[in-house]
């Protein structure tokens, strides 16, 4: 088996502008939500990363008939003839978000028969939030080892209390709710940028959807939903950690369709740190010009609006050569501190205490083989060997593949001297 890795050297400032692709977490859990309808859709802006490429072998293992059109990062989905077949485990285990089918099979079909999602090195990745919605809703689960069957004749519409606002629960509540009748509020719901443009989409379909203030998502049932043409919005995280890469390497890069109105708690933090931020008209666009002197920072990560939990790896990493002592808090899930151990081969002084790390900035780091263990904790490696003295090599490529759709090359095309090897 060929063992790819990514090779990083000393790199200088990073300069330019660079393009931006859309939110994987918009495009996986939109693309589940075509099963709702019965037609050709239409996606653009579409980020073809590896988790594309499973979501669109998961729908396709349904029947859907997909056309991918790179070029103009545009996928072509007919869902006309679906069957509710099992999801297998090969693709369930490959990627967790393949959990967001089960609402929209539940709405189209009444049953979902999925094989038990992998949990994944963030923790346990438990998917009881969505099991007890679908189960206020009517459903009734059989369990087999490894699998688990949803049947549900008519699905209800009720009132969900969130204990957490989870955003997968939020979106399955919604995709499972679109089609069943009468009046669903769900309290406490998730709002990221990539759920409302679910809302969007569905919404483009003719689902009947408000959000109200706080953050509550009332759905009005509708008999059938239409296919849609729907661009996908661009991806925040991906521009948070384009920006990030700047920041550590001292540059200046500009992100035109960078979505600033929705990363202002990460930009303020920027800022704070001592880079320059400007922000395009309407809230679109951003640029910065990084310092040579960043400042420790400190923070928590939150749910939307609050510091993203998927940009805590990359901060981190920048936040490791911030002269003075930062405090990294995370919330959001019960394992996410493992880019920790990869950063310390490095150089980087680090100390760990449950879920709240502590870092005190050093002048330089150094570069080490040194291995990814998820998607963003790989973003924060590859990060730091852009600063580090030294060779860097990174395995466990296959995560960032998963969550970027070509960042190497952008890094590149920016001054970054990082390539892809197969071994
Ligand atoms: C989505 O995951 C994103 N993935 C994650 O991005 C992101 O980190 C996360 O939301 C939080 O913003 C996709 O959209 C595909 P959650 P999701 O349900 O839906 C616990 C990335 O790197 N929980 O909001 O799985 C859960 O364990 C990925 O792009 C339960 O306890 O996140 C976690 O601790 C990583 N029971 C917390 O809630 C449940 O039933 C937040 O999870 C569901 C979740």
């Amino acid at each position: 088996m060929s063992t790819e890795s990514i090779a990083i050297k000393t790199s200088g400032p990073l300069h330019g502008t660079v393009k931006l692709v859309g939110a994987k977490n918009a495009v996986l859990v939109i693309m589940a939500s075509l099963i709702l309808t019965k037609g050709k859709n239409k996606l653009t802006n579409v980020p073809f990363s590896e988790d594309v490429l499973h979501m669109i072998r998961l729908l396709q293992s349904l029947g859907a008939i997909v056309e991918q059109d790179r070029e103009q990062s545009t996928l072509y989905i007919d869902t006309s003839d679906l069957v509710s077949a099992q999801i297998g485990a090969d693709i369930m285990k490959k990627m967790r978000a393949s959990i967001l089918v089960m609402g929209p099979l539940l709405a189209r079909f009444g049953s979902a028969d999925i094989a038990m999602p992998g949990g994944c090195v963030l923790g346990a990745r438990p998917i009881g939030l969505h099991l007890k919605a679908f189960s206020k809703m009517g459903a009734t689960y059989t369990q087999h080892e490894d699998s688990l069957t949803a049947e549900a004749k008519q699905l209800r519409s009720v009132k969900h209390v969130l204990e957490y606002p989870s955003v997968g629960a939020t979106e399955n509540i919604m995709m499972a709710s679109v089609l069943s009748e009468g009046k669903t509020r769900i309290v406490n719901a998730a709002i990221e940028p990539e759920v409302l443009d679910l809302i969007d989409a569905l919404q483009q379909m003719g689902a009947q959807i408000l959000v109200e203030p706080p953050a509550s998502i009332l759905i009005t049932g509708v008999s059938s939903l239409q296919s849609i043409e729907h661009q996908i919005l661009h991806d925040r995280l991906e521009a948070g950690t384009l920006l990030l890469a700047a920041a550590i390497t001292g540059g200046e890069i500009d992100i035109p369709d960078a979505p600033a109105d929705s990363m202002e708690v990460f930009l303020a933090k920027l800022e704070e740190m001592g880079h320059t931020i400007t922000r395009g008209e309407h809230g679109r666009g951003v640029h910065i010009k990084a310092t040579k002197n960043p400042q420790a920072v400190s923070f928590k990560t939150m749910p939307y609006p609050g510091f993203p939990t998927d940009l805590q790896a990359p901060m981190m990493a920048a936040l490791c050569l911030a002269s003075g002592k930062s405090v990294i808090h995370e919330t959001v899930f019960e394992n996410r501190l493992l880019h920790v151990r990869e950063l310390q081969k490095m150089g980087a002084q680090i100390a760990v205490d449950g879920q709240t790390a502590t870092i005190v900035g050093v002048d330089e780091l150094y570069g080490a083989s040194v291995i990814a263990t998820d998607i963003r904790a790989s973003a924060a490696l590859v990060i730091a060997g852009l600063v580090a003295q030294g060779d860097t090599s990174m395995t466990g490529v296959h995560h960032l593949k998963r969550g970027y759709e070509d960042v190497v090359s952008k890094l590149a095309a920016l001054g970054g001297k990082i390539k892809l090897l197969e071994e």
